[in-house]
């Protein structure tokens, strides 16, 4: 197989948005409690937070943290979550069938992303609002609570709380999946499309900085999908900025067949034209001048059908923080994780924020062990490396033939998929995945530019055991490995790499 990539550094696509890089901190499992949050843990700081978690999310490089769920966020009272911890009462989450103790909310979110880097600060809340049990009215006594500065009852209490200034979220997101028939206080699009614009009217009226995330569609799948997106977006369109997409990708999908799960970025790829599609519709259709991008907050490989995404059951059965949706990741699926991340960047066009679901624990890169210590999955890699090259980098067009693969569920494909990134330092950072079940790929990469390109280096994740994990008893099963099959021709600027069958590369030229 071969593959030939050429990428002109006058032909951009877009800059990489910091919020591409974002991540889902849900109460769900142990994302929270004994993920990021365990006061008896011998690690914890003095506000309860795991420091070895917080460390590891540093590596990750997430930026924006979208809180607190999913769909646990449409059952929830935000106001059970501040105040004195001994006051905050416990209640059922139907969502996940738990027990929510509270003892974490929004000061104590607030506060954990702090920590992240105090030194920076640069770590955003996208905070979502239950339009599902709740509404208008609740969604603007948290937008109150937020960020009103002081001289109101609301913002008054959070001062009194122990945050004298305000939080200042920008990012909201007006309730979660409202399209799925699972989510408590499901609507069909009229009903969530005139809600929405009503609250978003409302929370205009009170901070007019804000940046508003509808829901969009729940699943490239769903039966509904294209007609909720109109009917929504004809009722918000100029009150809003983002319109979500989520995706998740699993084998089963493809009644296990493997050559097509490691396509399934087409299907991301095209659920993004299409939304793009019906956002320049609507927009038309309208005469709007006003511009409207996709926040893809929930993206991952989830073995959603599979045991460890039971949810407990029974009357008298509701467990503090079990332990549900811990996928353990191969490589495999990390190179599936990769090429959809390199999908997202080659749509920054259009995708301006996303966030990978979820951050610890819960369908996560991080792991941890109640006491114990706490782990890289295989996926963590090619976000950490990815995030580490791209960000700040402009992403551009690129021109790429490929031998093809063939897919039950997708036709012929690329073997091969990739981006190219200009880094702010006029270097270049090229992700790529080899798709391909049996052949390794010979790619060469062409970068025209009359900067002279000097030295190349090359990551990969591979393993000739596709299946091969991390555990918290053999963590470091897989890492990454130097590609030392990268050359760098610098006369004619082009860099060739061999990627072996079923792998993902990173490659900085400078
Ligand atoms: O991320 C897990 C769940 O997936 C979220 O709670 C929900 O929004 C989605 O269905």
């Amino acid at each position: 197989i071969t593959a030939k990539i050429i990428a002109d550094e006058n032909f951009e696509i877009a800059k990489v948005p910091d919020r591409i890089f974002g991540s889902f901190v849900e109460h769900l499992g142990r994302c929270v409690y004994e993920g990021i949050y365990e006061p008896d843990h011998p690690l914890a700081d003095e506000n309860g937070f795991r420091k070895d978690v917080l460390e590891l999310v540093r590596e990750l490089g997430v930026t924006t943290i979208r809180y607190p769920g999913g769909n646990f966020v449409s059952g929830y009272k935000w106001e059970d979550g501040v105040g004195p911890r001994n006051q905050r009462p416990c209640r059922l989450d139907t969502a996940w069938h738990s027990t929510e103790t509270n003892e974490f909310g929004l000061h104590e979110m607030q506060q954990w992303l702090e920590s992240i880097e105090p030194e920076r600060g640069t770590h955003e809340l996208m905070e979502a609002i239950n339009l599902g049990t709740r509404g208008l009215q609740d969604a603007l006594s948290l937008v109150e609570y937020a960020n009103i500065p002081h001289g109101t009852m609301l913002s008054d209490m959070r001062r009194d709380n122990g945050r004298e200034k305000p939080f200042n979220i920008r990012m909201w997101c007006l309730g979660n999946e409202m399209d799925g028939p699972w989510q408590l206080g499901h609507k069909n699009a009229e009903d969530y499309g005139k809600l929405a614009a009503d609250t978003a009217r409302g929370i205009r009226q009170i901070d007019p900085n804000v940046e508003l995330v509808v829901c969009g569609s729940s699943g490239h799948t769903m039966d509904t999908f294209g007609a909720w997106e109109e009917t929504v977006l004809d009722h918000t369109y100029e009150l809003i900025d983002f319109i979500s997409c989520h995706a998740y990708y699993e084998p089963a999908r493809y009644d296990n067949d493997i050559q097509s799960f490691l396509a399934s970025a087409e299907d991301m790829n095209s659920f993004i034209h299409d939304v793009a599609a019906i956002i320049d519709a609507v927009k038309s259709r309208k005469k709007s001048e006003h511009e409207v991008f996709i926040s893809f907050d929930e993206w991952n490989v989830w073995y959603l059908t599979q045991e460890p995404s039971k949810k407990p059951e029974g009357l008298d059965n509701w467990p503090i923080a079990p332990h549900i949706l811990e996928d353990v990741y191969s490589v495999l699926d990390a190179v599936v994780f990769g090429d959809l991340l390199i999908t997202l960047l080659h749509n920054t066009d259009r995708v301006k924020s996303a966030s990978l679901a979820q951050l610890v624990n819960v369908i996560a890169p991080i792991m941890t062990q109640k006491a114990g210590p706490a782990w890289r999955q295989t996926t963590f890699y090619p976000f950490a490396i990815t995030s580490d090259l791209a960000k700040e980098g402009t992403v551009l067009e690129i021109k790429q033939s490929s031998s093809a693969l063939s897919t039950s569920a997708y036709g012929d494909v690329d073997a091969v998929n990739s981006v190219v990134v200009k880094k702010a330092d006029g270097s270049y950072a090229i992700f790529i995945t080899n798709r391909s079940l049996e052949s390794e790929t010979q790619v060469s990469i062409c970068l025209p530019t009359d900067k002279k390109l000097s030295s190349v280096t090359a990551t990969t994740l591979h393993d000739n055991d596709i299946y091969a994990v991390n555990t918290c008893d053999d963590p470091y099963r897989v890492t990454p490995q130097n590609n030392d099959s990268a050359k760098l021709d610098e006369k004619s600027h082009t860099i060739t790499v061999t990627l072996p069958a079923v792998s993902w590369t990173a490659v900085h030229v400078q």
